[in-house]
């Protein structure tokens, strides 16, 4: 029976990856520092399967990552700080948890005589920048980030939407591919590339398979509903539990592309299991654009409140306008196929957030990113 190790393991994914390991009888081994932000109660969360065997502990603290690292097999590194305004402002914390962490279980690797056969790191969607977009006259182009003034009030659809660099046009957004130039546009996004290159590169130096999985918007029970800083679902349901808003950046039509968790719980384990994944490169997500505003408008419905999204038509710095997944390689590779739908997937988290404990501290966030110039 293999030993998997999952730095990060007490977090949202991590618990429900836990749960996808034991069903299949691997041994699991969760690594996490309950980092307060993610995990106030700053305990091990109820929902974490008491099958799993827990170490308190810091990807920073060498010593103690390392002798988790030498009692497993493979690694899922899912450790990191998450939030990407946050990361804006507490640069030291991100660059430090995220490549500093990184860099300890690298070298761990690299110096240390262990038995790991397989490294999974997550990366992410938010590294590719702005999602590749078509104009109808001029073909397929990546563009740049937008550059617009924040504080503005600008309610022009076509203010919003990215312009073709030849002709001016409006463009249209089209799947990302894993081929797509990065273009990080946050200490966060930055911090998560340099997990995946590092990762990448050590193992290929060392003959230790690494796989990389870019996430994009997760989405699912267990999601912090109190972290301000993190996942659009939570903070939005954690708005409605408390009769406030969702509020909206720019005109709500900007689109991501959410996937369920148990997707990527069943991405995670084919990668895993899976020799064709080795040193390889896959988009997670569920390859369809989704609009913020038709999340806000869902989850209002299931909500049963009577509740009208509050749209700013403000910019927030850095924002994307639209990136969504190309899932083709991963289901050719792997045989992944998305198996929830959206409204079956946010009806679930719904149902499961009338339990859940929501306390509503976006407005303290948002104060943050105003102090900060950052909207
Ligand atoms: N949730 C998403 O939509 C999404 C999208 C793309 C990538 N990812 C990546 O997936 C991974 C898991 O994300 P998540 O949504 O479960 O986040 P999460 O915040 O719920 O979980 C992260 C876990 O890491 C732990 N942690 C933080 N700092 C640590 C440290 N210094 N040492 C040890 N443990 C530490 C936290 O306590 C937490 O339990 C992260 O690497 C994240 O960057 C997530
Ligand atoms: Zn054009």
């Amino acid at each position: 029976m293999k030993k998997i190790l999952i730095t990060g393991g007490a977090g949202f994914i991590g618990s429900h990856l836990c749960d996808g390991l034991i069903t299949k009888d691997y041994k699991v081994t969760v690594f996490d520092n309950l980092d307060p932000q993610v995990h106030p109660e700053r305990k091990m969360p109820d929902c974490i399967n008491n099958k799993v065997k827990f170490i308190k502990g810091d990807v920073r603290d060498y010593d103690a990552l390392k002798d988790a690292v030498l009692t497993n097999d493979c690694i899922f590194h899912f450790a990191a700080a998450v939030g990407v305004g946050q990361s804006q402002y507490k640069i030291s914390k991100y660059v430090d948890i995220n490549i500093n962490g990184t860099a300890n279980l690298l070298d761990i690797l690299a110096n240390a005589r262990h038995k790991i056969k397989k490294l999974i790191v997550a990366a992410s969607m938010s590294s590719y920048g702005e999602g590749p977009v078509r104009c109808d006259k001029c073909g397929i182009f990546k563009p740049e980030l937008r550059r617009l003034k924040e504080g503005r009030v600008l309610r022009r659809h076509s203010y919003w939407e990215i312009k073709c660099p030849r002709c001016g046009k409006i463009s249209f957004p089209v799947p990302a591919g894993e081929e797509t130039v990065l273009d990080a546009n946050s200490i966060y996004a930055i911090t998560k590339k340099v997990q995946e290159e590092t990762c990448m590169l050590i193992g290929k130096t060392y003959g230790i398979p690494v796989v990389s999985l870019r996430f994009f918007n997760v989405y699912g029970p267990r999601q912090s509903l109190s972290n301000p800083y993190t996942g659009v679902t939570a903070i939005f349901i954690s708005r409605i539990k408390n009769n406030n808003p969702p509020v909206i950046f720019e005109d709500g039509l900007q689109t991501r592309d959410f996937v369920w968790v148990g997707d990527v719980v069943r991405a995670c384990i084919l990668a895993l299991e899976s020799e064709k994944a080795d040193y390889e490169i896959f988009n997670v997500g569920a390859g369809k654009p989704v609009s913020i505003l038709e999340i806000a408008r869902i989850l209002i419905k299931l909500s049963g409140k009577n509740i009208i999204p509050s749209i700013t038509y403000k910019f927030r710095k850095g924002d994307v306008r639209h990136c969504f997944a190309d899932i083709r390689k991963i289901k050719r590779l792997l045989g992944f196929k998305p198996e929830i739908s959206l409204t079956d997937g946010l009806s679930k988290l719904v149902d499961w957030s009338t339990e859940a404990d929501a306390r509503d501290h976006f407005d303290s966030a948002l104060k943050e990113l105003q102090d900060k110039s950052l909207v």
